[in-house]
């Protein structure tokens, strides 16, 4: 990689899981779980190459109305890597969050999600956010119907401070595997002025050189902000 800039929050909507394990003749399961162990190889290697804060899309609202023996392996493999997870990301001085409704998840898994949150809490080293059960929308009405509880009107900072992500910065750079060129419901509102990068490879296949490719691509765009 050239010596351009870095960004400091990546995000990446992690897709085609399952046409990776098709074009294998596999069921969707092994893509799911070919997707689980790159990435956790992913995000070591992206705080490897300085970036402070990783999101990382694992499971959103919509996809929660998937058949249920799908849903029943994500989850099986959330309980069986998690926790080796936050052993890598703790012993890396990595703080894990995650992000999304988790009253639609099942109990042990919240329960397990916790554990790796406290097990990694105060890591300085960056924060790796998995978004789980996350929606955009989701994230923007909750803090809307909030605002309208406490009665007030509130500035962008302000309102940006209450949203899931609200003590980060907005990602610089969006990153989707999967060939598909849309956002699906990811982070709506954080994204406004993120560089958004596209790649045909499939999340199992998004290997460390083809991260590097998007930090390179990153490091040549020329970011206004809508100024001249
Ligand atoms: C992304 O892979 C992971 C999840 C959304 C859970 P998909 O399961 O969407 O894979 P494709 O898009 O069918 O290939
Ligand atoms: C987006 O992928 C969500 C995640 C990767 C977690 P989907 O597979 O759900 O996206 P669509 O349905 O193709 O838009
Ligand atoms: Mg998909």
């Amino acid at each position: 990689m050239g010596e351009g800039k870095l960004p400091a929050h990546v995000a990446v909507i992690m897709d085609g899981n399952g046409r990776w394990a098709k074009k294998r003749l596999l069921p969707r399961s092994a893509g799911h779980r070919a997707g689980m162990k790159r990435m956790i190889g992913l995000s070591e290697h992206i705080f490897d190459r300085g970036v402070r804060y990783c999101t990382l899309f694992a499971l959103s609202t919509e996809n929660l109305s998937r058949p249920q023996e799908e849903l029943d392996g994500l989850f099986a493999l959330l309980r069986e890597y998690f926790p080796e997870n936050a052993e890598i990301l703790r012993n890396k001085n990595i703080t894990l969050k995650v992000i999304g409704d988790r009253s639609l998840l099942p109990e042990d898994v919240v329960s397990v999600i916790e554990a790796g949150e406290r097990r990694t809490e105060g890591g300085t080293r960056g924060t790796l956010v998995l978004a789980i059960g996350y929606g955009g929308r989701q994230d923007i009405l909750a803090a809307v119907n909030r605002a309208v509880r406490e009665g007030k009107e509130v500035t962008m900072e302000q309102f940006s401070a209450m949203l899931s992500t609200g003590d980060m910065p907005a990602p610089d750079l969006l990153i989707r595997t999967g060939k598909e060129l849309r956002i699906s419901n990811f982070l709506l509102w954080q994204a406004a002025y993120s560089e958004l990068y596209f790649t045909d490879v499939l999340f199992p296949d998004f290997s460390d050189a083809e991260l590097d490719k998007a930090l390179e691509a990153f490091s040549r765009r020329d970011r206004r902000f809508g100024r001249t």
